[in-house]
């Protein structure tokens, strides 16, 4: 079967599929009665096929798991795996990440899991971690909210951490190596699809969990290329 075919077809799939859901879903502050439990609920973010989502269900039955990402060819994968090994805790939700707020209410998401994310180096308001998003999740968690990025790419970890000191958020945890842990702990030791060819590529893999914090303001950009960008956005001229 050809590529593309094969992509319309799992896609078409995806939307017969009882796990998942997408934009014409309202399930805004209605989740938990999706899950027909009050266990906190954890997204992972670009998650491809899913692997974060499927394998923290697993380690942790006491929380809810909804993979997020734009692609339902991607998630199709996913939710097949959920759906024939009978996983009650995990579902899957087509949007662009960018919209998150309006299939999620103030305070429902309870953590964000974010997964080798593509490093947009020309686009820093693209990065997943970026001053933007990083306001959209805020918009659907608490302050005391926790976020974790798992990555290959130095250029978007060192433009994560960044936010992170502008912003003033707490680092609860870092790890500038995963597989140079030992004992690897559970959570970290869940491989995706990408994380298995940056591997095979010998690219050393990092990560952080932080507080999401409540700021509001907007700093200007730490790194001097991003701040050409910032000034673009906002029809204004650096002097
Ligand atoms: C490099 S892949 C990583 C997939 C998976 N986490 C893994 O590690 O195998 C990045 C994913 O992010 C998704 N993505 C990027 N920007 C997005 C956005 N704004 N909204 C939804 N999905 C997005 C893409 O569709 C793609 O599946």
């Amino acid at each position: 079967m050809g590529n593309a075919k094969n992509k319309l077809l799992k896609f078409a799939e995806f939307e017969t599929f009882s796990n998942c859901y997408d934009y014409r879903h309202q399930l805004k502050g209605q989740w938990h009665e999706v899950f027909g439990n009050s266990n906190p609920i954890v997204l992972e973010l670009a998650c491809g096929k899913g692997d974060y989502a499927l394998g923290l269900s697993q380690l942790h039955p006491e929380y809810n798991y909804i993979g997020v990402d734009v692609k339902g060819n991607r998630l199709w994968a996913g939710a097949k795996k959920a759906l024939e090994s009978g996983w009650k805790n995990v579902a899957f939700l087509r949007i662009e990440i960018d919209r998150l707020a309006d299939f999620f209410d103030a305070g429902e998401v309870d953590q964000i899991w974010i997964t080798f994310p593509d490093p947009q180096p020309r686009k820093m308001r693209k990065r997943l971690t970026s001053f933007k998003f990083l306001n959209v999740y805020r918009q659907v968690m608490t302050p005391l909210g926790r976020v974790h990025l798992k990555s290959d790419s130095l250029l978007f970890w060192e433009s994560t951490l960044d936010q992170i000191a502008q912003d003033g958020l707490r680092i609860l945890e870092q790890v500038d190596d995963v597989y140079a842990l030992d004992p690897l702990p559970e959570k970290l030791a869940i491989q995706t699809f990408y994380e298995k060819i940056w591997l095979l590529n010998g690219k050393t893999i990092r990560y952080v969990q932080f507080e999401i914090g409540a700021v509001k303001s907007e700093p200007l950009p730490a790194r001097e290329e991003d701040r050409t960008e910032f000034f673009q956005d906002r029809g204004a001229r650096r002097v």
